[in-house]
Protein backbone atom coordinates (compact mmCIF):
# COMPACT_ATOMS: atom_id res chain seq x y z
CA UNK A 1 0.00 0.00 0.00
CA UNK A 2 1.48 3.34 -1.04
CA UNK A 3 0.27 6.76 1.60
CA UNK A 4 0.50 8.45 -1.68
CA UNK A 5 -2.43 6.96 -3.01
CA UNK A 6 -4.05 7.10 0.21
CA UNK A 7 -3.98 10.91 0.66
CA UNK A 8 -4.98 11.33 -3.20
CA UNK A 9 -8.34 9.19 -2.58
CA UNK A 10 -9.11 11.40 0.41
CA UNK A 11 -8.07 14.76 -1.89
CA UNK A 12 -10.89 12.86 -4.45
CA UNK A 13 -13.09 12.94 -1.87
CA UNK A 14 -13.75 8.96 -1.66
CA UNK A 15 -14.09 7.26 1.63
CA UNK A 16 -11.21 5.16 2.65
CA UNK A 17 -11.62 1.46 3.55
CA UNK A 18 -10.30 -0.05 6.76
CA UNK A 19 -6.95 -1.55 5.65
CA UNK A 20 -6.00 1.98 4.45
CA UNK A 21 -6.89 3.47 7.80
CA UNK A 22 -5.42 1.04 10.12
CA UNK A 23 -2.69 1.56 7.48
CA UNK A 24 -2.48 5.17 8.29
CA UNK A 25 -2.72 4.60 12.36
CA UNK A 26 0.10 1.70 12.52
CA UNK A 27 2.40 3.97 10.43
CA UNK A 28 1.70 6.88 13.01
CA UNK A 29 2.10 5.08 15.77
CA UNK A 30 4.99 3.53 14.59
CA UNK A 31 6.53 6.50 13.06
CA UNK A 32 6.76 5.06 9.47
CA UNK A 33 4.81 7.67 8.16
CA UNK A 34 6.22 11.43 7.80
CA UNK A 35 4.19 13.85 9.02
CA UNK A 36 4.30 15.96 5.87
CA UNK A 37 2.32 13.13 4.61
CA UNK A 38 -0.08 12.59 7.89
CA UNK A 39 -0.60 16.71 7.73
CA UNK A 40 -1.73 16.26 4.17
CA UNK A 41 -4.22 13.76 5.30
CA UNK A 42 -5.57 15.67 7.78
CA UNK A 43 -5.82 18.30 5.49
CA UNK A 44 -7.98 16.50 3.13
CA UNK A 45 -10.29 14.80 6.02
CA UNK A 46 -10.47 18.68 7.08
CA UNK A 47 -12.06 19.46 3.76
CA UNK A 48 -13.62 16.62 2.44
CA UNK A 49 -14.94 15.00 5.55
CA UNK A 50 -15.12 11.17 6.59
CA UNK A 51 -18.35 9.12 6.47
CA UNK A 52 -19.33 7.13 9.87
CA UNK A 53 -17.97 3.95 9.44
CA UNK A 54 -14.37 5.66 8.20
CA UNK A 55 -14.84 7.82 11.65
CA UNK A 56 -15.79 4.73 13.92
CA UNK A 57 -12.72 2.63 11.88
CA UNK A 58 -10.33 5.82 12.84
CA UNK A 59 -11.45 5.67 16.16
CA UNK A 60 -11.13 1.85 16.77
CA UNK A 61 -7.72 1.93 14.80
CA UNK A 62 -6.40 5.06 17.43
CA UNK A 63 -7.99 3.04 20.91
CA UNK A 64 -5.86 -0.13 19.91
CA UNK A 65 -2.47 2.46 19.01
CA UNK A 66 -1.58 1.58 22.74
CA UNK A 67 -2.84 -0.18 25.74
CA UNK A 68 -6.67 -1.11 26.06
CA UNK A 69 -8.37 -1.24 29.54
CA UNK A 70 -10.06 -4.79 30.63
CA UNK A 71 -12.65 -4.25 33.35
CA UNK A 72 -14.42 -7.51 32.48
CA UNK A 73 -12.85 -8.69 35.74
CA UNK A 74 -15.37 -5.96 37.61
CA UNK A 75 -18.82 -7.62 38.12
CA UNK A 76 -21.63 -5.58 36.30
CA UNK A 77 -21.88 -2.61 34.32
CA UNK A 78 -18.61 -0.10 34.56
CA UNK A 79 -20.02 3.66 33.08
CA UNK A 80 -17.88 6.52 31.97
CA UNK A 81 -18.94 10.32 31.23
CA UNK A 82 -16.76 12.86 29.25
CA UNK A 83 -17.57 16.31 29.42
CA UNK A 84 -16.15 18.27 26.24
CA UNK A 85 -14.62 20.89 28.69
CA UNK A 86 -16.11 24.06 29.89
CA UNK A 87 -15.92 27.00 32.35
CA UNK A 88 -16.71 25.57 36.08
CA UNK A 89 -16.90 22.40 35.42
CA UNK A 90 -16.37 20.12 38.20
CA UNK A 91 -19.40 17.68 37.22
CA UNK A 92 -17.50 14.59 37.05
CA UNK A 93 -16.53 15.23 41.23
CA UNK A 94 -20.54 15.36 42.65
CA UNK A 95 -21.94 13.07 39.83
CA UNK A 96 -19.57 10.00 40.26
CA UNK A 97 -20.66 10.08 43.74
CA UNK A 98 -23.84 10.20 43.36
CA UNK A 99 -24.36 7.36 40.96
CA UNK A 100 -21.66 5.73 42.47
CA UNK A 101 -23.93 5.92 46.10
CA UNK A 102 -26.67 3.89 43.70
CA UNK A 103 -25.14 1.31 42.71
CA UNK A 104 -23.14 2.30 39.56
CA UNK A 105 -19.88 1.48 38.86
CA UNK A 106 -18.13 4.54 37.69
CA UNK A 107 -14.37 3.75 36.50
CA UNK A 108 -13.06 7.36 35.36
CA UNK A 109 -10.26 8.57 33.83
CA UNK A 110 -9.69 11.78 33.32
CA UNK A 111 -7.33 14.82 32.52
CA UNK A 112 -5.76 17.91 33.50
CA UNK A 113 -6.58 21.39 32.07
CA UNK A 114 -4.78 23.25 29.90
CA UNK A 115 -5.90 27.09 29.94
CA UNK A 116 -9.12 28.26 32.17
CA UNK A 117 -9.32 26.23 35.29
CA UNK A 118 -7.53 23.00 35.98
CA UNK A 119 -9.22 19.84 34.78
CA UNK A 120 -10.79 17.32 37.05
CA UNK A 121 -7.62 16.06 38.24
CA UNK A 122 -6.21 19.39 39.20
CA UNK A 123 -9.07 19.69 41.14
CA UNK A 124 -8.86 16.37 43.11
CA UNK A 125 -5.22 17.38 43.84
CA UNK A 126 -6.34 20.84 45.33
CA UNK A 127 -7.22 17.94 48.11
CA UNK A 128 -4.14 16.98 50.25
CA UNK A 129 -2.60 13.95 49.39
CA UNK A 130 -5.43 12.58 47.02
CA UNK A 131 -3.43 10.37 44.27
CA UNK A 132 -4.64 9.80 40.88
CA UNK A 133 -1.41 7.99 40.03
CA UNK A 134 -3.24 4.52 41.01
CA UNK A 135 -1.75 1.24 38.95
CA UNK A 136 -4.22 -0.15 36.72
CA UNK A 137 -4.52 -3.20 38.98
CA UNK A 138 -5.31 -0.73 42.05
CA UNK A 139 -7.50 0.83 39.83
CA UNK A 140 -9.66 -1.72 39.33
CA UNK A 141 -9.83 -3.11 42.71
CA UNK A 142 -11.32 0.38 44.03
CA UNK A 143 -13.87 -0.06 41.84
CA UNK A 144 -15.09 -3.57 42.51
CA UNK A 145 -14.79 -2.79 46.24
CA UNK A 146 -16.42 1.06 46.54
CA UNK A 147 -17.47 1.51 42.77
CA UNK A 148 -15.98 4.72 42.07
CA UNK A 149 -12.39 5.61 40.76
CA UNK A 150 -11.08 8.98 39.32
CA UNK A 151 -7.34 8.49 38.24
CA UNK A 152 -5.00 10.03 35.71
CA UNK A 153 -4.05 7.88 32.47
CA UNK A 154 -2.72 4.48 33.34
CA UNK A 155 0.00 2.73 30.92
CA UNK A 156 0.08 4.35 27.48
CA UNK A 157 -3.44 5.03 26.27
CA UNK A 158 -4.33 6.20 22.48
CA UNK A 159 -0.47 7.46 21.73
CA UNK A 160 -1.54 7.69 17.96
CA UNK A 161 -3.91 10.19 19.35
CA UNK A 162 -0.98 12.04 21.12
CA UNK A 163 0.87 12.17 18.02
CA UNK A 164 -2.30 13.64 15.27
CA UNK A 165 -3.54 16.08 18.20
CA UNK A 166 0.09 17.49 18.54
CA UNK A 167 0.22 17.81 14.53
CA UNK A 168 -3.43 19.10 13.96
CA UNK A 169 -2.27 21.67 16.84
CA UNK A 170 0.10 23.06 14.19
CA UNK A 171 -1.37 22.57 10.67
CA UNK A 172 -4.59 24.34 11.47
CA UNK A 173 -6.78 20.73 11.06
CA UNK A 174 -8.35 20.34 14.90
CA UNK A 175 -11.79 21.79 13.60
CA UNK A 176 -13.19 18.35 11.94
CA UNK A 177 -16.09 16.89 13.28
CA UNK A 178 -14.64 13.07 12.44
CA UNK A 179 -11.17 13.69 13.65
CA UNK A 180 -12.45 15.47 16.94
CA UNK A 181 -14.90 12.20 17.35
CA UNK A 182 -12.32 10.20 16.93
CA UNK A 183 -9.87 11.61 19.35
CA UNK A 184 -11.92 11.99 21.70
CA UNK A 185 -13.76 8.56 21.54
CA UNK A 186 -10.72 6.63 21.52
CA UNK A 187 -9.81 7.58 24.40
CA UNK A 188 -12.99 6.87 25.88
CA UNK A 189 -12.64 3.71 24.64
CA UNK A 190 -9.53 2.69 25.39
CA UNK A 191 -10.53 3.33 28.69
CA UNK A 192 -12.47 0.06 29.05
CA UNK A 193 -16.27 0.97 30.13
CA UNK A 194 -19.41 -0.65 28.75
CA UNK A 195 -21.37 2.55 29.13
CA UNK A 196 -20.26 6.36 27.86
CA UNK A 197 -22.49 9.89 28.44
CA UNK A 198 -21.05 12.50 26.57
CA UNK A 199 -21.35 15.96 27.91
CA UNK A 200 -21.40 18.06 25.04
CA UNK A 201 -21.41 21.61 25.84
CA UNK A 202 -22.12 24.83 23.24
CA UNK A 203 -21.79 28.19 23.75
CA UNK A 204 -19.11 30.81 24.26
CA UNK A 205 -16.88 28.97 26.89
CA UNK A 206 -17.23 25.66 24.82
CA UNK A 207 -15.44 24.30 22.01
CA UNK A 208 -18.94 24.08 20.31
CA UNK A 209 -20.08 27.75 19.58
CA UNK A 210 -23.71 26.51 18.49
CA UNK A 211 -26.36 23.94 19.78
CA UNK A 212 -26.33 22.92 15.97
CA UNK A 213 -22.57 22.12 15.70
CA UNK A 214 -22.60 21.09 18.99
CA UNK A 215 -25.25 17.90 18.15
CA UNK A 216 -23.33 17.18 14.96
CA UNK A 217 -20.21 16.20 17.16
CA UNK A 218 -22.25 14.33 19.70
CA UNK A 219 -24.02 12.50 16.91
CA UNK A 220 -20.52 11.52 15.54
CA UNK A 221 -19.13 10.22 18.71
CA UNK A 222 -22.40 8.17 19.54
CA UNK A 223 -22.68 6.94 15.78
CA UNK A 224 -18.65 5.37 17.07
CA UNK A 225 -19.55 3.99 20.57
CA UNK A 226 -22.63 2.20 18.87
CA UNK A 227 -20.75 0.56 15.95
CA UNK A 228 -18.33 -0.29 18.55
CA UNK A 229 -20.58 -2.12 21.32
CA UNK A 230 -20.82 0.61 23.39
CA UNK A 231 -24.34 2.48 25.01
CA UNK A 232 -23.64 5.89 24.28
CA UNK A 233 -25.30 8.63 24.93
CA UNK A 234 -24.89 12.46 25.07
CA UNK A 235 -26.31 15.75 26.44
CA UNK A 236 -26.47 18.78 24.44
CA UNK A 237 -25.29 21.65 27.46
CA UNK A 238 -24.95 25.01 27.69
CA UNK A 239 -21.76 27.13 28.05
CA UNK A 240 -22.92 30.52 28.04
CA UNK A 241 -21.99 31.35 31.64
CA UNK A 242 -20.11 29.29 33.70
CA UNK A 243 -21.39 25.79 35.38
CA UNK A 244 -22.44 26.06 38.69
CA UNK A 245 -20.79 29.37 41.14
CA UNK A 246 -17.34 29.03 41.33
CA UNK A 247 -14.11 28.82 38.76
CA UNK A 248 -11.28 27.12 40.41
CA UNK A 249 -9.86 24.21 41.77
CA UNK A 250 -10.05 23.72 45.60
CA UNK A 251 -13.98 26.19 45.63
CA UNK A 252 -15.15 23.66 42.69
CA UNK A 253 -14.31 21.14 45.00
CA UNK A 254 -16.11 22.61 47.78
CA UNK A 255 -18.95 23.35 45.28
CA UNK A 256 -18.77 19.55 44.27
CA UNK A 257 -19.43 18.84 48.43
CA UNK A 258 -22.36 20.89 49.09
CA UNK A 259 -23.91 19.66 45.67
CA UNK A 260 -23.63 16.21 46.89
CA UNK A 261 -24.97 17.10 49.78
CA UNK A 262 -27.64 19.07 48.27
CA UNK A 263 -26.98 22.48 48.65
CA UNK A 264 -25.64 22.76 45.48
CA UNK A 265 -26.40 25.94 42.71
CA UNK A 266 -29.64 25.15 40.93
CA UNK A 267 -27.88 25.09 37.38
CA UNK A 268 -25.25 22.57 37.88
CA UNK A 269 -27.23 20.22 40.56
CA UNK A 270 -30.12 19.98 37.56
CA UNK A 271 -26.71 19.20 35.54
CA UNK A 272 -25.90 16.26 37.45
CA UNK A 273 -29.33 14.87 38.18
CA UNK A 274 -29.67 14.89 33.94
CA UNK A 275 -26.59 13.06 33.67
CA UNK A 276 -27.30 10.67 36.88
CA UNK A 277 -30.54 9.72 34.89
CA UNK A 278 -28.71 8.74 31.90
CA UNK A 279 -26.37 7.00 33.46
CA UNK A 280 -28.67 4.87 35.93
CA UNK A 281 -30.71 3.74 33.45
CA UNK A 282 -27.26 3.17 30.96
CA UNK A 283 -26.01 1.40 33.69
CA UNK A 284 -29.36 -0.53 34.07
CA UNK A 285 -29.66 -0.03 37.93
CA UNK A 286 -33.22 2.07 37.02
CA UNK A 287 -35.89 1.60 34.54
CA UNK A 288 -37.28 5.22 34.14
CA UNK A 289 -35.54 8.92 34.63
CA UNK A 290 -38.41 9.06 37.48
CA UNK A 291 -37.27 6.42 39.26
CA UNK A 292 -33.35 7.29 38.83
CA UNK A 293 -34.07 10.66 39.47
CA UNK A 294 -35.91 9.54 43.13
CA UNK A 295 -32.37 7.38 43.20
CA UNK A 296 -30.52 10.28 43.21
CA UNK A 297 -32.59 12.29 45.56
CA UNK A 298 -32.93 9.67 48.10
CA UNK A 299 -28.89 9.20 47.47
CA UNK A 300 -28.09 12.97 48.62
CA UNK A 301 -30.99 13.23 51.31
CA UNK A 302 -29.66 10.55 53.24
CA UNK A 303 -26.22 11.52 53.01
CA UNK A 304 -24.99 8.37 51.02
CA UNK A 305 -23.38 10.61 47.82
CA UNK A 306 -21.57 12.39 50.41
CA UNK A 307 -20.30 8.77 51.78
CA UNK A 308 -19.01 7.81 48.78
CA UNK A 309 -17.02 11.00 48.18
CA UNK A 310 -15.76 10.73 51.01
CA UNK A 311 -15.04 6.87 50.41
CA UNK A 312 -13.29 7.21 47.38
CA UNK A 313 -10.94 10.50 49.12
CA UNK A 314 -9.98 8.15 51.89
CA UNK A 315 -8.97 4.73 49.12
CA UNK A 316 -6.88 7.32 47.39
CA UNK A 317 -4.81 8.49 50.16
CA UNK A 318 -6.52 12.20 50.21
CA UNK A 319 -7.42 14.18 53.40
CA UNK A 320 -10.99 13.70 54.45
CA UNK A 321 -10.56 16.06 56.84
CA UNK A 322 -10.66 18.90 54.25
CA UNK A 323 -13.73 17.18 52.57
CA UNK A 324 -16.00 17.07 56.46
CA UNK A 325 -14.76 21.05 56.57
CA UNK A 326 -13.95 22.53 53.53
CA UNK A 327 -12.27 25.48 55.60
CA UNK A 328 -9.64 23.41 55.44
CA UNK A 329 -9.39 23.25 51.74
CA UNK A 330 -6.42 25.49 50.45
CA UNK A 331 -7.71 28.99 51.11
CA UNK A 332 -5.97 32.28 49.41
CA UNK A 333 -4.62 35.31 51.35
CA UNK A 334 -7.03 37.76 49.75
CA UNK A 335 -10.80 37.62 49.35
CA UNK A 336 -12.70 40.89 47.05
CA UNK A 337 -15.50 41.58 46.37
CA UNK A 338 -16.44 42.69 42.61
CA UNK A 339 -19.91 45.72 43.21
CA UNK A 340 -21.44 46.15 39.96
CA UNK A 341 -21.12 49.56 38.34
CA UNK A 342 -23.94 49.20 36.46
CA UNK A 343 -27.93 48.33 36.91
CA UNK A 344 -30.42 45.85 34.84
CA UNK A 345 -30.83 42.31 33.48
CA UNK A 346 -27.51 40.35 33.47
CA UNK A 347 -27.77 39.68 29.93
CA UNK A 348 -24.70 38.10 29.34
CA UNK A 349 -21.35 36.48 30.87
CA UNK A 350 -18.78 35.83 28.50
CA UNK A 351 -17.75 32.24 30.42
CA UNK A 352 -14.52 31.77 28.56
CA UNK A 353 -13.15 35.56 29.44
CA UNK A 354 -14.09 34.82 33.09
CA UNK A 355 -11.75 31.32 32.78
CA UNK A 356 -8.89 33.03 31.11
CA UNK A 357 -9.20 35.93 34.04
CA UNK A 358 -9.03 32.89 36.75
CA UNK A 359 -6.31 31.15 34.90
CA UNK A 360 -4.19 34.48 35.46
CA UNK A 361 -5.18 34.89 39.18
CA UNK A 362 -3.31 30.96 39.19
CA UNK A 363 -5.99 28.63 38.97
CA UNK A 364 -5.25 27.50 35.53
CA UNK A 365 -2.24 26.64 33.37
CA UNK A 366 -1.24 29.18 29.92
CA UNK A 367 1.02 26.10 29.10
CA UNK A 368 2.20 22.57 30.52
CA UNK A 369 4.88 23.19 32.65
CA UNK A 370 2.59 26.15 34.42
CA UNK A 371 1.69 24.68 38.34
CA UNK A 372 -1.38 25.33 39.83
CA UNK A 373 -2.64 27.33 42.45
CA UNK A 374 -5.44 25.68 43.73
CA UNK A 375 -6.33 27.93 46.36
CA UNK A 376 -7.22 30.90 44.02
CA UNK A 377 -10.79 31.59 41.59
CA UNK A 378 -13.75 33.69 41.29
CA UNK A 379 -17.51 32.71 42.83
CA UNK A 380 -20.55 33.96 41.32
CA UNK A 381 -22.53 35.78 43.36
CA UNK A 382 -24.85 37.04 40.36
CA UNK A 383 -25.68 34.83 37.11
CA UNK A 384 -27.84 35.12 33.74
CA UNK A 385 -30.89 36.55 34.27
CA UNK A 386 -30.83 38.21 37.68
CA UNK A 387 -31.73 41.74 38.57
CA UNK A 388 -29.24 43.74 39.81
CA UNK A 389 -29.31 47.56 41.07
CA UNK A 390 -25.24 49.45 41.09
CA UNK A 391 -23.45 48.28 43.95
CA UNK A 392 -24.92 44.78 44.36
CA UNK A 393 -22.11 42.19 44.69
CA UNK A 394 -21.42 40.60 41.43
CA UNK A 395 -18.42 37.68 41.71
CA UNK A 396 -16.18 37.22 45.04
CA UNK A 397 -12.22 37.17 43.97
CA UNK A 398 -10.17 34.90 46.03
CA UNK A 399 -6.77 35.74 45.26
CA UNK A 400 -3.15 35.64 46.15
CA UNK A 401 -1.40 38.11 44.37
CA UNK A 402 -3.06 42.14 44.62
CA UNK A 403 -6.09 42.50 41.66
CA UNK A 404 -4.36 44.69 38.81
CA UNK A 405 -5.92 47.39 37.37
CA UNK A 406 -6.19 46.09 34.00
CA UNK A 407 -7.29 42.48 35.63
CA UNK A 408 -10.34 44.47 37.46
CA UNK A 409 -11.36 46.43 34.52
CA UNK A 410 -10.74 43.04 32.04
CA UNK A 411 -13.83 41.26 34.75
CA UNK A 412 -16.18 44.12 34.29
CA UNK A 413 -15.60 43.51 30.43
CA UNK A 414 -17.49 39.96 30.87
CA UNK A 415 -20.66 40.85 32.38
CA UNK A 416 -23.49 43.12 30.06
CA UNK A 417 -26.57 44.38 31.33
CA UNK A 418 -29.98 44.98 29.81
CA UNK A 419 -33.25 46.74 30.91
CA UNK A 420 -35.79 43.62 29.61
CA UNK A 421 -35.91 40.31 31.75
CA UNK A 422 -33.73 37.47 30.30
CA UNK A 423 -35.43 34.13 30.17
CA UNK A 424 -33.54 31.29 31.48
CA UNK A 425 -31.94 28.75 29.09
CA UNK A 426 -32.18 25.52 30.17
CA UNK A 427 -29.08 24.12 31.23
CA UNK A 428 -29.58 20.80 29.72
CA UNK A 429 -31.28 21.53 25.75
CA UNK A 430 -31.12 18.43 24.29
CA UNK A 431 -30.63 14.36 24.99
CA UNK A 432 -29.35 12.24 22.12
CA UNK A 433 -28.56 8.73 21.67
N1 LIG B 1 -10.43 17.00 22.67
C1 LIG B 1 -9.81 15.87 22.23
O1 LIG B 1 -9.49 14.99 23.03
N2 LIG B 1 -9.55 15.75 20.92
C2 LIG B 1 -9.89 16.69 20.01
O2 LIG B 1 -9.64 16.51 18.84
C3 LIG B 1 -10.53 17.85 20.49
C4 LIG B 1 -10.79 17.98 21.83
Amino acid sequence: MRFLDIIEKKKNKLALTDEEIQFWIDGVTNDTIPDYQTSSLLMAIVLNGMDEKETAKLAEAMMNSGDVLDLSGIPGIKSDKHSTGGVGDKTSLALGAMVAACGLKVAKMSGRGLGHTGGTLDKLESIEGFNIFLTEDQFKKQVSEIGLSIIGQTGELVPADKKLYALRDVTATVNSIPLIASSIMSKKLASGSNTILLDVKYGEGAFMQTIEDAKTLANAMISIGNRLGRNTMAMITDMNQPLGNTIGNALEVEEAIETVKGNGPKDFTELCMCAGEIMLMQGKIANSKEEARKMLQEAISSGKAFEKLLQMVEYQGGNVEQIKNTKLLPQAKFVTEMKSREAGYVEHIHSQQLGILAMHLGAGRATKEDSINYAVGLRMNSKKGDKIETGDLLCTVYHDEELKQEWIENFYKTFSFTDNKVDPIPIVEEILG
